[in-house]
């Protein structure tokens, strides 16, 4: 991965970040235009995207922002992303497939299954479709790198979550298997497991009287920083946070099913 400013005349990389309207997406673009990047960010709202993008932009003014907005839980926006940015004329030297929401409540009696399905949708059914896409290209050309968001909710069985943290054992799994299978082609796959992260996430999945939403959190920025040094070190996962690392490698290394599903609702549950 390339991490400093191209000399002038070189062509810059270009990244692709979904979810880059807010939170730890904005900010991995944000660092990646920072590092030398030209980024295309996506997500489903225009005017937050618009917004973001004018942020980078204003800040990075040799980067090359362009905004595609899609809606990914629609399979035909996923294939408009990957088009848009097709039409653009350049490979994309890293994917952060990033974007995802959270679904909080009872799942027998309080969630609605619309708004679960829309989050497998999301969460899972358009990231295989999107890295199905972007992974073909960098694996034919030989070069890439693929950085996915899951969470260390991926090891952590989620009660009153438990779609969401399904969803993120999903692509915990699903990345450290194609990282697997495209390391022969030179194409680097690195999960992201952030912890509680100080972004609209909670308030988007309607959880502020939840324990988690109203305990500490780390810095988007922090994430977003820790993630492109993993992706630079070529590591098949980043835990961020030393308490989360700590949490995470105590799970691991120590704990049932049951016991971490008890840890992870002591959080969930209403403050
Ligand atoms: N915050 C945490 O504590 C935490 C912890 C671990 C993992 N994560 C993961 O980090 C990732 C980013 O979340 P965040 O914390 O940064 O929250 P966020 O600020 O709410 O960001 C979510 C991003 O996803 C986009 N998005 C939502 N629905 C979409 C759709 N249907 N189509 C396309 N894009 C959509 C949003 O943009 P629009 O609204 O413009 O569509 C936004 O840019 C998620 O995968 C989340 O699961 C978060």
């Amino acid at each position: 991965m390339a991490t400093s400013t191209p000399p002038p005349g070189e062509p810059r990389p270009l990244a692709l970040v979904t979810g880059a309207s807010s939170g730890i997406g904005f900010e991995l673009a944000r660092k990646l235009a920072e590092i030398g990047f030209d980024v295309v960010v996506t997500s489903s709202d225009r005017g937050k995207l618009t917004q973001a993008a004018n942020a980078i932009q204003s800040e990075h003014g040799d980067a090359r922002v362009e905004i595609v907005q899609a809606d990914l839980t629609r399979t035909e926006d996923v294939q408009k992303l990957y088009g848009t940015v097709q039409s653009l004329g350049r490979s994309v030297d890293i994917l952060a497939a990033n974007a995802g929401v959270g679904v909080w409540g009872d799942f027998a009696e309080g969630t609605s299954l619309d708004a679960e399905l829309a989050l497998l949708d999301l969460n899972v059914v358009s990231q295989v479709h999107l890295i199905k896409l972007f992974a073909r290209d960098m694996a034919s050309r030989g070069s890439g790198d693929i950085l996915i968001t899951s969470s260390i909710a991926g090891i952590l069985p989620g009660p009153l979550m438990a779609v969401y943290a399904a969803s993120k054992a999903f692509l915990r799994s699903f990345g450290q298997a194609i990282r697997q299978e495209l390391a022969d082609r030179n194409v680097n796959v690195t999960v992201l497991m952030p912890g509680p992260t100080e972004t609209d996430f909670f308030d988007r999945a309607e959880m502020q009287a939840s324990k988690v939403a109203q305990g500490a959190k780390q810095d988007p920025e922090e994430v977003a920083e820790a993630a492109l040094r993993a992706l630079a070190d070529g590591s098949d996962h980043v835990v961020t946070g030393l308490k989360n690392k700590i949490q995470a490698s105590l799970a691991k290394k120590m704990m049932s099913d049951p016991t971490r599903a008890r840890i992870h609702g002591s959080m969930t549950k209403p403050q």
